[in-house]
């Protein structure tokens, strides 16, 4: 079976072939959905400019060469050269019934490769805030459709679990006690032991460092030192704080039913060893020099704001190494060592000279060769309502966990007052699939670049481009089946592909397979929403017109049945992919 665009792309190669010449084979035919026919080829243009002709007779040429035999009406030519191309409704028919009981449609990845993805990358002692929320989503939808494609998705969580903060932390942690309340919160409300500790480390260096040297700032600043000395004692601390944060994250995790595990946990710690040979190595390479005491890359093509050469510093003055000494000697490890075919960073917009600095050096130093390509999945911000970074009343960040609890308890009264026959557990739990599928589908379905306002009443609304929307129509499709079944009715080996709407739903099955591989391969998970969306439109649309259990004749009701039935596999494969649950009824 294949996708319309696939099977039209191969017959008119054939037919450039057989009627340019051999070297017009590869012509890109540019097979593109149409509102005057079902698709359109608009390759006269380009091949009229290849061969120094009149594109209207181009495409006559391609009229008289193409075979399109079983697969599509006569050829149409419109305006200066446009080909509008009508499927026979047999032929769509027959794709259809291929996708029943199989791959719906997924190709097979030709060469599976490696991907390595980082994602989530919260940092210790943090409150994970809106931002991550969004690189958690999308990269877990990602993973899951990547894997789905028959990739090999490595999960990296770059924990920022290193750096200056950790004196602070410790320090903290140590005056309030390892086992108290106060240290709990770590792992239920970080944001407020982050502040508290940063309070104390403010209003020290405010006061100015005590003669002792037994002030907090001091004790915070020689911890750091300690820390990064290998002491054992300040390791241990670390550690401990390290893990309530751990148990935080995967709070989170679990409430937002992402696949991040232990074993994805690459934090910036885990490339502590190697950060003096990434250095050196750099050193010797030519490629770093120092500059004011600093080991600095100059990137070619990095120009600052004073027109001079834009330094990313690789060992600080004081020798302390960086975040950026910590991707690079992470970059190299996902080549060398993990194999990656592919690396995607679904990191925040703000970070992309970072990024873009770092994959060039990594180039540079032959760490990430030209065979890999690396990209910067850019993630926009959430906005409130006033169009500014969301945040709470008090200026604070959101909480994030308080966030998804508000957006269950509000699915809550929508399921309540939908379903008051259900029992308490069974509305429970379609809340929390509706709550949280209806933040996670209002991340995924805006471009991960732009910025979008977090409006929970639009993300839960059951209308529009929702996930609600999207959970309600599989929800219909399962009941429609249950009373099929109860009625005895089967459906149909093939789904029915006959009338207009029909004829548009199966149409848009078709376009499952290839919108989950460029959702994958583009990292564009907003083009898989997009489509679902206007795949549960089509099934409204035959509904309306095709009625299932009411139609009379058995062989036309077994038929639409399987239509509906092929929908919802659909509908709930391409939610799975997204990290949306679909629950049984709604
Ligand atoms: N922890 C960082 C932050 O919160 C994101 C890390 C992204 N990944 C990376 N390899 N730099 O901004």
């Amino acid at each position: 079976m294949a996708a319309p665009e696939t099977a039209l792309t191969e017959r008119f190669q054939t037919a450039f072939a057989s009627a340019f010449g051999e070297e017009h084979r590869d012509a890109n035919p540019i097979i593109r959905p149409s509102q005057f026919a079902d698709f359109q080829c608009n390759a006269a243009m380009g091949l009229a400019k290849r061969l120094g002709m009149k594109p209207r007779d181009i495409a006559q040429k391609i009229v008289d060469a193409v075979d399109l035999e079983g697969i599509a009406e006569p050829l149409e030519i419109a305006g200066p050269g446009f080909l509008n191309i009508r499927l026979r409704t047999d032929w769509i028919a027959a794709q259809a019934a291929a996708l029943t009981g199989s791959d719906l449609g997924v190709p097979a990845a030709q060469s599976p490769q490696t991907v390595v993805l980082d994602y989530s990358a919260p940092n210790v002692a943090k409150e994970m805030h809106v931002g991550h929320l969004r690189t958690t989503v999308v990269g877990d939808a990602l993973a899951r459709t990547l894997e789905k494609l028959g990739h090999t998705v490595v999960r990296q969580n770059h924990l920022g679990d290193w750096g200056t903060p950790f004196g602070m932390l410790i320090e903290h942690l140590l005056e309030v006690g390892e086992d108290s309340a106060e240290a709990e919160l770590l792992a239920t409300d970080p944001n407020t032991f982050y502040q508290a500790a940063r309070a104390k480390f403010d209003a020290a260096e405010t006061e100015g460092p005590s003669a002792d040297g037994s002030d907090f700032a001091t004790r915070a600043r020689r911890r750091v030192a300690t820390l990064q000395g290998g002491d054992a004692e300040s390791l241990r601390i670390w550690e401990h704080l390290v893990g309530l944060s751990k148990g935080y994250f995967h709070r989170i995790y679990d409430m937002l039913d992402v696949t991040l595990r232990d074993e994805h946990l690459a934090g910036e710690s885990t490339y502590n060893d190697e950060l003096a040979q990434t250095c050196a190595d750099l050193e010797a390479a030519g490629i770093a020099r120092m500059s004011d005491g600093a080991l600095c890359v100059f990137p070619a093509g990095f120009i600052g704001r004073d027109e001079q050469p834009l330094p990313l510093i690789i060992r600080k003055s004081d020798g302390g190494y960086g975040y950026a000494t910590t991707d690079l000697t992470a970059i190299r490890h996902r080549v060398r060592d993990l194999h990656a075919d592919r690396i995607a960073y679904v990191v925040g917009t703000a970070q992309e000279l970072h990024f873009q600095m770092v994959f060039s050096i990594a180039r540079e130093a032959g760490w990430l060769p030209e065979s890999v390509e690396a990209t910067h999945v850019k993630i926009g911000s959430v906005l409130g309502e006033d169009g500014k970074i969301l945040r709470t009343r008090s200026g604070s960040s959101l909480r994030l966990m308080a966030l998804l609890e508000e957006a269950v308890a509000k699915a809550r009264t929508v399921i309540d007052e939908l379903r008051p026959d259900l029992s308490e557990d069974e509305r429970a739990s379609i809340a929390h699939d509706i709550g949280i599928g209806g933040v996670k589908y209002a991340d995924l379905s805006t471009a991960h670049d732009s910025d979008y306002v977090f409006d929970l009443d639009r993300m839960l609304a059951l209308t529009g481009n929702t996930a609600p929307y999207l959970q309600y129509a599989v929800a219909r499709i399962r009941s429609i089946s249950r009373r099929a079944a109860a009625q005895g009715i089967a459906p149909a080996s093939a789904p029915l592909v006959e009338n207009a709407a029909e004829r548009a739903l199966a149409l848009e099955l078709l376009q499952f397979g290839p919108t989950l591989v460029q959702a994958g391969l583009q990292y564009e998970p907003h083009r898989l929403c997009a489509y679902l969306f206007s795949l549960a439109q089509a099934f409204t649309g035959f509904y309306e017109a095709s009625p299932i259990l009411k139609e009379t004749d058995p062989e036309v009701r077994a038929g639409r049945l399987a239509l509906a039935q092929l929908t919802e596999q659909v509908l709930v494969e391409g939610l799975a992919a997204l990290g949306v649950n679909a629950p049984q009824q709604m």
